[in-house]
């Protein structure tokens, strides 16, 4: 896949839109969503009955960062400096508790960091336009995670699509392939960064298949905000823990 361009363009709008997106954050907050979200985050920091390091993938302006607890060390990466830059003053910051937060701007799908360096691994709203999910970065994830590390993420679920919307997108993915090459190309450049990469639940979970994540959950959830409708796959994925040795 050719993630350069694509990239590219997604820090354009990421640009563009940084400033609209942090104060978007006070709105988004108020959603049910947003708090089952949370609650969710809460409760997957709370199973490690420890301090925990954990990676946000995509994390934009912060907006999951007081949803952590427990957390010693949070990694927040993004592609966009600009939505890094906001996210040094993540909505509710006096609620975050985490201790140490170091943001690093790159793409996640070549960012390298030493095996099991993490014990949760997330990402909110990266996965769908611009960003697909792959076996190839699930994988990295999985490499990241220690045994018994958790990875939690959302995808756009095109089942929450409209009807018409739907149609389009499954009528040009099954004739993209049949296009002579030069078409393709010219198709790729147009649509760059505003490419849609949603799943349906049985498409991601063949993605999920091909990693070696264990206890893997794949729920629909309606996504209901000011700022956007529609349904997210929730993905949850465990590696497995070291078996304790026999005494
Ligand atoms: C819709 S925003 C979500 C931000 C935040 N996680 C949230 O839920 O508010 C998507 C974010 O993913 C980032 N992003 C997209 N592709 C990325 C990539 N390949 N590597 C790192 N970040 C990426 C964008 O720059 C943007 O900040």
């Amino acid at each position: 896949m050719q993630h350069t361009s694509l990239q590219q363009k997604l820090r354009e709008d990421y640009r563009a839109v940084a400033e609209q997106y942090r104060s978007d954050d006070e709105a988004e907050i108020l959603t049910d969503n947003h708090w089952r979200l949370a609650g969710v985050l809460k409760s997957i920091c709370r199973s490690f009955e420890r301090p925990i390091t954990v990676l946000d993938a995509g994390c934009g302006t912060g907006r999951y960062f007081h949803c952590l607890e427990n957390v010693a060390r949070l990694v927040g990466m993004d592609l966009s400096p600009e939505m890094l830059a906001a996210a040094r003053n993540p909505v509710r910051r006096t609620a975050v508790s985490v201790e140490e937060i170091q943001l690093l701007q790159g793409s996640i799908y070549v960012a390298s960091f030493p095996p099991e360096s993490y014990d949760f691994i997330y990402s909110m709203g990266m996965f769908g336009y611009g960003a697909p999910v792959t076996a190839e970065l699930c994988r990295k994830f999985y490499d990241w995670l220690r045994p018994g590390g958790t990875l939690f993420f959302d995808a756009v679920d095109v089942d929450g699509l409209s009807r018409p919307r739907r149609l389009r997108f499954r009528a040009k993915q099954a004739a993209y392939p049949l296009l002579p090459r030069c078409l393709q190309r010219v198709l790729k450049r147009r649509q760059n960064g505003s490419r849609f990469f949603g799943l349906s639940h049985k498409e991601l979970g063949r993605i999920m298949e091909k990693t070696p994540f264990s206890n893997l959950s794949i729920e629909s959830h309606p996504c209901e905000s000011p700022l956007w409708n529609g349904r997210h796959l929730e993905c949850l994925a465990v590696k497995r823990a070291l078996k304790p040795a026999h005494v």
